[in-house]
């Protein structure tokens, strides 16, 4: 057959090894790790679905090499522990069996030892271990390694390879990048050594060669050897481009493949994992130029989930290999319809960050838009129904659409009804939001999914008791969401405001002074927004915080966005809605104007609890999901659409 993207479809040998194609599963960290320090058996099946999606390789990340100076990505290879090498064989067993290629990340965090611990107040009690004496801005002390402890790391690096190669990996990636410690030692902003270890570049390089050399000596020739790198730290005290061209000619004869990454996880997050704010592939120049200095392959990441770009970037020889992390949390099967040639279904990444988030905030893995995520030892194939039901839907928002997609796979009649001319629900209000834009296109995936599952789709239409009675529908489910809080605030009805939800029809209306009336998620991006489109944006939140509720790393991306194109007046009550701007009180109980022409109204939302309540005894099986049960994130929608289509 004629693939759409051989480019991508190609396999690729490195080493001795040949992978299948050249769509590579970043490192991702394990949130399901033993008490002892195994890799437990959720992670396994989180790693097991990447190889059945089609990944050319998959990789099981941060493996830490050295728990005595370590103790932040909490697992280990290691005889003396019960468990550890029976299941990183499991791990790398369940890779293989899908033709994918295990391969383990060998990792330490060095100075930054800790920082993925739950309790983070144990940081302090810890040994900080890095190449220099420093106290970390979190006021954390830092203790240069001696030189035996470096040695001793060193052959960590080997001893843990070895066991590696034993357990069925089939590659190896030493991390080299990101701010952890072998980066530390490349740094110029980390490392102040004045031994060998330090000050020239060669020096500082020293390092991650002896551990990749102990690597090499540990899994002997042919077997694949990457070594992770930051192409640029992207911060001033740190090396630039220049030197990481320079950093990668010195590894080069100790590995077989370069992974070009940037930037650090501690200092440059939004770049090191690109965000929505950024365009998506924006660190490719790092692996492109790099390329152009070296002879072996090289591997490029940072926000990639679009095909085309992924194609033109290995076609166009700025990379041999690209790597995804989240958009194979988004859609573990991108590789497979890549090769099927079935682009269109793929369900892309949202940059959203609430996989990294809910790591930080429970140490469990989560997906906006995949509900396996995390999840997948429950089961990752919809099974059919056993005996086939008749389904309404009602309201085709993110929640509704992946419920009726769901329901459909497991075989029943499946109808969703939309009261709009347009589904999407609250999604509909993110075409206008050029960073957004992909959150828009979800419901056009998800619809797609669930009409080639077989789903109906009925515009314009209201559901109500008689209309569910009337089909003789066994089961509904609600999922009319949420409608915009317009409190009876003075001036709040003029028609110098537009409701948040509405921008996207009523773009036309706002003018170049633009008040954003609530500084929540959706009053902060459309603000954002705003900005960058050129306008005067004044943004009036009445708590002292904006955007608490966002996640704890989308939200200082969002705030430092903020900072470039807004101007915050926090602990602001709105009073009255002029054709001026908004009449506000101050926390001095001082009346102040906050200027502006037009004014954006972001309230909040409130549940249609009335249609829901009409609804409650339409049909045998009710289950009401997303903002009409509660108003929450789509991330819960999703997840609460697709157990309701199992409940079924
Ligand atoms: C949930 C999550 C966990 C991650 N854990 C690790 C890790 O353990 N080791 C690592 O080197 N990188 C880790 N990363 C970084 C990714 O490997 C990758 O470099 C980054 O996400 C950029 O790629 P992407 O834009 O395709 O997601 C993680 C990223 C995510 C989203």
């Amino acid at each position: 057959m004629q693939r759409k993207y051989p480019n991508l479809c190609k396999p690729i040998t490195l080493g001795r090894v040949t992978f299948r194609n050249r769509m590579f599963s970043a490192p991702m960290g394990g949130t399901d790790i033993t008490n002892d320090g195994c890799i437990g058996p959720k992670s396994t099946a989180f790693y097991e679905l990447r190889a059945k999606g089609g990944a050319g390789a998959v990789t099981v990340s941060e493996c830490m090499v050295h728990p005595e100076t370590d103790g932040s990505h909490a697992y280990h290879l290691d005889t003396t522990i019960l468990n550890s090498l029976a299941c990183a064989t499991y791990t790398a067993d369940a890779i293989r069996r899908h033709g994918a290629m295990p391969s383990l990340e060998l990792s330490h965090s060095g100075m930054y030892a800790g920082t993925y611990m739950t309790d983070k107040s144990k940081q302090k009690s810890m040994n900080q271990w890095g190449p220099s004496d420093t106290v970390r801005p979190d006021g954390v002390e830092v203790r240069a390694l001696t030189k035996e402890m470096i040695a001793d790391i060193v052959a960590s690096y080997g001893r843990v390879a070895g066991l590696a190669k034993r357990a069925g990996f089939e590659m190896l990636m030493v991390h080299g990048g990101h701010g952890w410690l072998i980066n530390q030692f490349l740094s110029p902003m980390f490392n102040h050594r004045q031994d060998e270890y330090g000050g020239s570049l060669e020096n500082r390089c020293r390092f991650a060669i002896e551990a990749l050399k102990a690597v090499r000596e540990a899994v002997g020739p042919g077997f694949p050897i990457e070594f992770r790198m930051s192409g640029a730290e992207f911060v001033e005290e740190g090396y630039g481009l220049d030197e990481g061209v320079r950093i990668a000619q010195m590894v080069e004869p100790y590995v077989d493949l370069l992974h070009v990454s940037a930037g650090t996880y501690q200092r440059t997050f939004g770049i090191t994992h690109p965000s929505m704010f950024t365009e998506h592939g924006r660190n490719v120049f790092l692996a492109a130029e790099i390329k152009k200095h070296v002879s072996v392959p090289v591997a490029t990441l940072g926000g990639l989930n679009s095909p085309e770009q992924m194609e033109e970037i290995i076609a166009s020889g700025q990379a041999d290999i690209v790597y995804m992390g989240r958009a194979l949390l988004a859609d573990p099967f991108l590789p497979r319809k890549v090769t099927e040639n079935r682009p269109e279904e793929i369900v892309k990444c949202l940059r959203c960050f609430t996989c990294m988030a809910e790591r930080a905030a429970t140490s469990t893995r989560r997906c906006t838009v995949n509900p396996l995520i995390g999840r997948e030892m429950e089961g990752d194939e919809v099974q059919p129904a056993p005996v086939k039901k008749k389904v309404i839907v009602a309201g085709g928002g993110p929640g509704g659409l992946y419920a009726a997609y769901t329901a459909a796979r497991r075989g029943h009649q499946v109808i969703l009804c939309e009261k709009e001319s347009e589904l999407g629900g609250i999604l509909k209000s993110e075409q206008a939001l050029s960073f957004k834009h992909e959150m828009y296109e979800l419901s056009g995936t998800y619809e797609l999914l669930a009409r080639k599952a077989g789903a109906e789709i009925r515009l314009n239409t209201e559901v109500t008791a008689e209309y569910v009675e009337k089909e003789g529908a066994d089961a509904l489910i609600i999922a009319v969401g949420s409608q915009p809080l317009v409190p009876p605030i003075k001036g709040l009805d003029g028609d110098n405001v537009v409701i948040v939800n509405n921008y996207y029809l009523e773009k036309d209306k706002v003018t170049d002074d633009v008040v954003v009336f609530g500084g929540g998620l959706a009053g902060c991006e459309c603000a954002i927004h705003l900005g960058m489109e050129g306008k005067r944006v004044h943004l009036v939140e009445m708590r002292d915080a904006l955007a608490p509720d966002a996640n704890v790393r989308h939200r200082p991306l969002l705030l430092a966005e903020i900072d470039k194109y807004v101007t915050v007046h926090t602990g602001y009550r709105g009073l009255e809605v002029t054709k001026e701007g908004i009449i506000c009180e101050d926390k001095d109980g001082e009346k102040q104007l906050v200027p502006g022409t037009t004014v954006i109204c972001a309230l909040g939302q409130r549940s249609r609890s009335d249609v829901v309540e009409a609804l409650r005894d339409a049909a045998p099986f009710v289950r009401v999901i997303g903002d009409a049960a509660k108003v929450s994130t789509i991330t819960n929608a999703v997840y609460w659409g697709y157990h309701a289509a199992l409940d079924i």
